[in-house]
């Protein structure tokens, strides 16, 4: 029986003690935030789990095998740091730090401790993601052409951290997962509306090197919670929408094709082929569920998880790429290559990578 310590009981903390509560492999040992108050609700909520308002407990504490980290970003470097030189697994919360730089030296020193570090890229643990991934890489939508991805609504503001950092990591890590690929550049623009300096409306663009692109817009301040991916493929397209609660993606057999001869202006005619809508069926499992088993299955086997440093630092090199296009007005900022072959999701890059 693995027993866990879960730090930052906010508003995901109590989702992860939730869930990580169901299964049977482990039990929540030792809860800890600085707010009392938060404390007090989860000793209600799981009166057989201890708490504290000192991290340094957690680490302290020899049969805790695991810490769980749901902190605001500014503190998962150092509270990931700390637990793997105490020879604590980690699941840490996305994104998994605030540079590259700091990202490979926990890849290095979990791999030094021989300890499983995992990154809350819940979305490729959900049934509509796998599926969607299934779906492309079955040929079924085409070559795909771009996807767009929206997630807008009314907050929730942050303090340490912009609105792409907030919000973009999980359409980051849902495209890369999808289409097996890092993008080789970065354009993104923004505005701050209500904090100087703390942007809370982007909009990014990820370009591959086989042209395909995507566009993200991220969004605190939008009416309508939106929860939207758009993959546009040459044969067919696919709406996935994360906030229906049945029939989340949809296929639409519709594209446009140009005829391949024309002799004159007249005779170039666009042929829009309008065919079927179809959904298919998706298990409904909640995915946070799904990636908690896979954290706790990687401890038991030493499998590298689906979602591990590697794929955070993945994502944090693309959000530190969008922040330098920010800077610059929106120019483009090329990624630099990993320097072995690499897709997300099947990582075999050394740590200095
Ligand atoms: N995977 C997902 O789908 C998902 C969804 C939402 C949030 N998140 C991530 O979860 C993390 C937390 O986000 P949130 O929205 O719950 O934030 P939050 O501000 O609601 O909660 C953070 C909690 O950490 C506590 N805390 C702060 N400093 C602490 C310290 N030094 N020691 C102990 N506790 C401390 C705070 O008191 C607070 O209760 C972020 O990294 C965020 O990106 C992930």
């Amino acid at each position: 029986m693995l027993s866990l310590g879960v730090v930052g009981c906010g508003y995901w903390g109590p989702n992860l003690i939730r869930n990580l509560g169901t299964l049977s492999e482990c039990k929540i040992k030792l809860v800890c935030d600085i707010d009392a108050d938060r404390l007090a609700h989860m000793k209600k909520l799981y009166p057989e789990a201890q708490t504290t308002t000192e991290f340094d407990n957690l680490l302290e504490d020899a049969h805790i095998d695991a810490i769980v980290i749901a902190t605001p970003v500014r503190l998962h470097f150092e509270m990931t740091k700390k637990s793997l030189q105490a020879g604590k697994h980690v699941l840490v919360e996305k994104p998994m730090a605030c540079s590259a730089e700091q990202c490979r030296e926990l890849i290095g020193l979990a791999e030094k401790q021989k300890l499983t570090l995992m990154v809350g890229h819940t979305f490729i643990y959900s049934a509509p993601v796998r599926k969607i991934k299934e779906i492309v890489e079955s040929g079924e939508l085409g070559e795909i052409q771009y996807i767009c991805s929206r997630r807008l609504n009314l907050g929730l503001f942050q303090k340490d951290i912009n609105v792409a950092w907030d919000l973009a990591p999980h359409d980051i890590s849902i495209i890369l997962y999808v289409l097996g690929e890092d993008p080789v550049c970065v354009n993104c623009q923004g505005k701050s509306h209500v904090v100087s300096g703390i942007e809370d409306v982007t909009n990014m663009t990820l370009n591959f090197a086989n042209g395909t692109f995507a566009t993200i817009q991220s969004s605190w301040l939008d009416p309508n919670k939106v929860r939207e991916t758009i993959f546009v493929g040459k044969k067919r397209m696919l709406v996935y929408d994360d906030l229906k609660s049945m029939e989340k993606i949809k296929i639409y057999d519709k594209r446009v094709e140009v005829p391949p001869h024309y002799d004159t202006f007249g005779d170039f005619q666009y042929s829009y082929y309008y065919g079927d809508v179809y959904s298919p069926y998706l298990q409904q499992v909640e995915p946070l569920r799904v990636q908690c088993q896979h954290f706790v299955n990687c401890i038991k086997t030493g499998a590298k998880p689906e979602s591990s440093g590697l794929e955070g630092l993945e994502v944090v090199r693309i959000l530190e790429a969008a922040s330098e296009s920010l800077k610059n007005g929106g120019g483009r900022v090329e990624i630099a290559k990993p320097l072995a072959p690499y897709a997300y999701g099947q990582g075999l890059r050394p740590p200095g990578a």
